[in-house]
Order: structure tokens, then sequence, then C-alpha cells
């Protein structure tokens, strides 16, 4: 089998990089830091073939550029994991950054999906592999727009999942839905987390076997899946005011 796993050079994608070529899976890693990726490949080429590709998925064009390049290898797996955050109230926030975010959070993971959905479909098998995020659950005020980001994508994941499972298609698109991870999300972000994050392998490892498992929504550890029944079930007006909470701490925290 091959796999492609964008946002491969750190954190997620560099330990799904890692379990997947445990279970000698070829390997498309794609990143914009081409050191970082070349690290990544020869700490891994002895066990699969890896080819480091480096991109700003950001932009439009390369994300068609990295399909052209993928189409004659029959990818298997596709892994949307680029992504990053922002903090901060909406009004204070860079718009230019937040451009840059839906575009990498969003725009990337439309396109590479529907992309390779296409061909997956018309060969009646492959995996696909969004990371969302427990943000995805609820508003996040203070950090609106990367919750937001995460809502899209794990919406519209579980919508293509019904279209795919009414067609009775061996295709099979999960989306991944972590909370705190230890990885360089944080500093990127502007956050500090509360609680100690999983790490970044745990998160990974149950992600790639849950997404073999056919799993829709993958919410790694007991207390994001306790998380995930609160939010549906505590009114909107509380959760709101939770998350403004925890988020306002989490920045304060980390000046
Ligand atoms: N850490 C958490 O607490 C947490 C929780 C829930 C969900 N997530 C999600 O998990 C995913 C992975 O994050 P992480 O925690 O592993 O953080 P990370 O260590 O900062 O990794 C982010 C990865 O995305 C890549 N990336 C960012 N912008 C890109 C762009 N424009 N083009 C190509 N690659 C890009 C980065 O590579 P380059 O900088 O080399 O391009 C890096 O490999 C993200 O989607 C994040 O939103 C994280």
């Amino acid at each position: 089998m091959k796999a492609c796993i964008t946002g491969a050079s750190s954190g997620i994608g560099k330990d799904m990089a890692r379990v997947l070529a445990d279970y000698g899976i070829d390997l498309f890693i794609v990143a914009r830091r081409s050191e970082r990726l070349k690290e990544l490949q020869s700490e891994l080429s002895e066990k699969v073939s890896v080819t480091a590709i480096t991109l700003d998925l950001a932009d439009e064009q390369s994300c068609h550029l990295l399909y052209e390049r993928l189409v004659k290898e029959d990818i298997d797996i596709l892994i949307n994991n680029a992504g990053f955050g922002l903090a901060g109230s909406f009004a204070d926030c860079d718009l230019a950054k937040e451009m840059n975010m839906i575009d990498t959070n969003i725009k990337a993971c439309h396109i590479l999906t529907k992309l390779f959905l296409r061909d997956f479909v018309k060969r009646d098998f492959g995996y696909i592999l969004n990371v969302a995020s427990a943000a995805a659950f609820l508003p996040g005020p203070m950090m609106a727009t990367y919750y937001a980001t995460k809502a899209y994508v794990q919406r519209f994941t579980l919508a293509i999942r019904k279209e795919l499972q009414k067609q009775h298609a061996h295709v099979f698109v999960s989306t991944l839905c972590p909370g705190p991870v230890q990885s360089e999300f944080s500093e990127v972000a502007g956050v500090k987390f509360r609680i100690k994050g999983k790490s970044s392998y745990e998160v990974a490892k149950t992600a790639i076997d849950e997404m073999f498992a056919q799993r829709a929504i993958i919410i790694p550890g007991k207390l994001m899946k306790a998380a995930y029944v609160c939010c549906k079930v505590l009114p909107l007006a509380v959760l709101l005011e939770v998350a403004y909470h925890i988020q306002k701490r989490k920045q304060a925290e980390s000046k």
C-alpha cells in the first residue's frame, strides 16, 4: 500500500508516518520544511520507500501539483493533516494569517479530498483521514477561526462518508478529533495547554488503527470522548462560556 501524509515534518503527521512505516506502507510525505522531511525520509527509508515533497499547501496550485505528482502512484491512503491554529480575539487576529489558516486547514483538505476521492471511487478502494480537532465540537471564542476550520473539516468528512456508505463504496473516510497533543502546535498557535497533552505518537497510532477499522470520528482518550458527549448534551450558551474561559486562560499562560 501507499500513503500520502500532509504536514509530516513534525508532530502528529510525523508520527503517523512512523506508524505507517511500521506497517510496511510506502510513504509520500509533504510539508514546507524540506530538511525536516529529509530527516524523516532517512529515518524510515530502511523500512519502506519514502518520497519527500516540499510544498506550501496554502497555495491552491500546490494542491493540484501534489495530486498531479501522485496520480500515477495509485495512492491507497490520503491523510490531510497539515494545519495550524491562531489564538486571540477575532478583532485582534491578523487577517492575512487567518486567510492562510483557512487555505491550509480547509481549502487544501477540500481540494485534496475531492481529487483523490474521485480516483478512489473509480477504483472502489481507499482511505482518507482528515485531521480535525476536538475544536470541531463547539464554537471557540478567542480562537474563533481555528475552531470553525475544524468544524468544516469534521462536518464535510462525515457528509462524504454518508454518501459513500449509500453507494456501498469500499472507500472509507474518517475524521480525527484529538484534544491537546504535545507537538509544535501550541507554540505556533500561541497557547499553553492547561492539561498535559497526549503524545503525538499515541494519537497517531490510535488514528491509523481506527482509520483501518473504518471508524467515522476518531477521538483519542477517555477525557476527550467525555468532552464530546458533554458538547452533545450541554446547552450552547454554557459551552460558549466554558470555551471562552478555557481559551482565555490558555492564552494568558502562554505569555
Ligand atoms: N497539537 C494539538 O493539540 C492538536 C489538537 C487537535 C488537532 N490538531 C491538528 O493536528 C494537525 C497536526 O498538528 P500538530 O499538532 O502535529 O502540529 P505541528 O507539530 O505544528 O505540525 C503541523 C504540520 O503541518 C504542516 N503545515 C502547516 N502549514 C502547512 C502548509 N501551508 N503547507 C504544508 N504543510 C503545512 C507543518 O509543516 P511545515 O511547517 O514544515 O510546513 C507540520 O508538519 C493540525 O491539523 C492540527 O490542527 C492538533
